[in-house]
Parts: structure tokens; C-alpha cells; sequence
């Protein structure tokens, strides 16, 4: 599946489908949630293939057995504001998961990540960690949110997001070499406002209506 360093677009076509209607101008912000719900699910769906799984015995209603689950727990660290309404449905299929908060937003001018908010859960280092945010663009809140994941002991650390530019891929790739990204859609380029083209446009005001 990579299709370059640590690069991995997942071409499922549910996925496709589901991003050409998100990047729609025409999606209102109910259907954009919805939408926003169901392919954060569908990409962990596909993102989890790989995590490592371990044996336990399980009694059915006729005898003993035993069965897989997850070797390691879950967490997901959403990166405030967009990144949130990821969560619910990556909750649906990983309910046990825990869920740590990073608020984090770009000043307009600066582009800089301004952290804002932080609550993690206790014992990082245990976990596959998912890193979560629909837009990847110039990669200064995502390499921001790493820095605070691995201080905090995160090891096996994920980013997931819906679209990236080619620059947040580098950025990341550059500083965080190990960490794998997983993207449904790899865009052109920046525009001059280091939006993504053709992108989505703002993904927090499109979630919540506040444009
Ligand atoms: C958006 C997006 C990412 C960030 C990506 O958030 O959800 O967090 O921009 O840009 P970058 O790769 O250049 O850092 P924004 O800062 O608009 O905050 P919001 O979610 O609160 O609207
Ligand atoms: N943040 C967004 O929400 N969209 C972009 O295109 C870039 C950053």
C-alpha cells in the first residue's frame, strides 16, 4: 500500500465516492458531518488491517474457544476543531478507544500552530495512537500535534487525515520520517493562502457553519 515515504492513499471507492461528495461546495454542514462520520470509519476500517492482534479464549454457548482482538489499546488524539467530528465514527468501530484532545489552530498570518488546548490520556506508550485531522496542508499542526504525542510517550503513532498537500507530507516525511500517514486524497498544491487545491476548503467551517 505506500506509495511513497510513508505515504498511503487508500483508493477504496467507497472512500472516493464519499471524499468527491465531502469536497462538493454544495454539501451543507449536517451532510458534511455525515459524510465526515463515515469515511473516518471506512479508513480506520482499512488503517487497522495491519495493527497486531492477540489470542483469548471466549466460552459460546456450546464450548470453549478462543478468538483475536487487538493487542494493543486504541487511542485517538483529534486535533481540534475539524478533527472531532472524525471521531464518532472511528468510536463506532473502536469503542474502547480513548480519546485525547489537542486544540490546536493557524494563525492566519503567521500559518504557526497556536496550541490552545491539551488533555491526554495516562500512559501513552502502550497504545496505537491515531493522530486524527481532515486536512493536511502546510504540516505545521501535525508535526506540532507529533511533538506533543511523542512527548507525552506515544510510540506507535499514526496520522490520518482526509486530504493532504504535498507540502504537510514533506514536512511530516522530513521531521518525523517513521511516523506512516494515511490520506484519502493527495492534492496538487498550496494556494497562496496555503490552502489546498482543489481541497475542500475549511474544513472547521464547514463542520460547524461558521463561515
Ligand atoms: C485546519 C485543519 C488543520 C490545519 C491544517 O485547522 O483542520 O488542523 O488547518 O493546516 P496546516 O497543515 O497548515 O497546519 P484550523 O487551523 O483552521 O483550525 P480549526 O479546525 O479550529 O478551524
Ligand atoms: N485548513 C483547512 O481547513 N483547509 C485547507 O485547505 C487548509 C487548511
Amino acid at each position: 500500500m505506500p506509495d511513497s515515504k510513508n505515504l498511503n492513499v487508500l483508493n477504496h471507492p467507497l472512500i472516493q465516492q464519499k471524499l468527491t461528495y465531502l469536497r462538493d461546495k454544495r454539501t451543507d454542514s449536517a451532510g458534511f458531518r455525515d459524510l465526515l462520520n463515515e469515511l473516518s470509519a471506512l479508513m480506520v476500517y482499512e488503517i487497522t488491517r495491519q495493527l497486531p492482534t492477540r489470542k483469548i479464549s471466549v466460552q459460546t454457548p456450546l464450548e470453549d474457544s478462543s478468538g483475536n482482538i487487538l493487542a494493543n489499546p486504541v487511542i485517538l488524539v483529534p486535533i481540534l476543531r475539524a478533527g472531532l467530528a472524525m471521531c464518532d465514527g472511528i468510536l463506532h468501530l473502536i469503542p474502547q478507544a480513548r480519546v485525547g484532545h489537542l486544540g490546536l489552530y493557524r494563525d492566519e498570518k503567521t500559518l504557526q500552530a497556536i496550541s490552545y488546548y491539551k488533555k491526554f490520556p495516562n500512559d501513552m506508550s502502550h497504545s496505537d495512537i491515531f493522530i486524527i485531522d481532515p486536512m493536511l496542508a502546510t504540516g505545521g499542526s501535525a508535526v506540532s500535534a507529533i511533538d506533543k504525542v511523542k512527548t507525552a510517550g506515544g510510540k506507535r503513532i499514526y496520522f490520518v487525515c482526509l486530504v493532504a498537500a504535498p507540502e504537510g507530507v514533506a514536512k511530516i516525511n522530513n521531521q518525523y520520517g517513521d511516523i506512516p500517514i494515511y490520506t484519502a486524497a493527495l492534492d496538487r498544491e498550496l494556494n497562496e493562502k496555503s490552502y489546498i487545491l482543489p481541497g475542500l476548503g475549511d474544513a472547521g467551517d464547514r463542520i460547524y457553519g461558521t463561515v
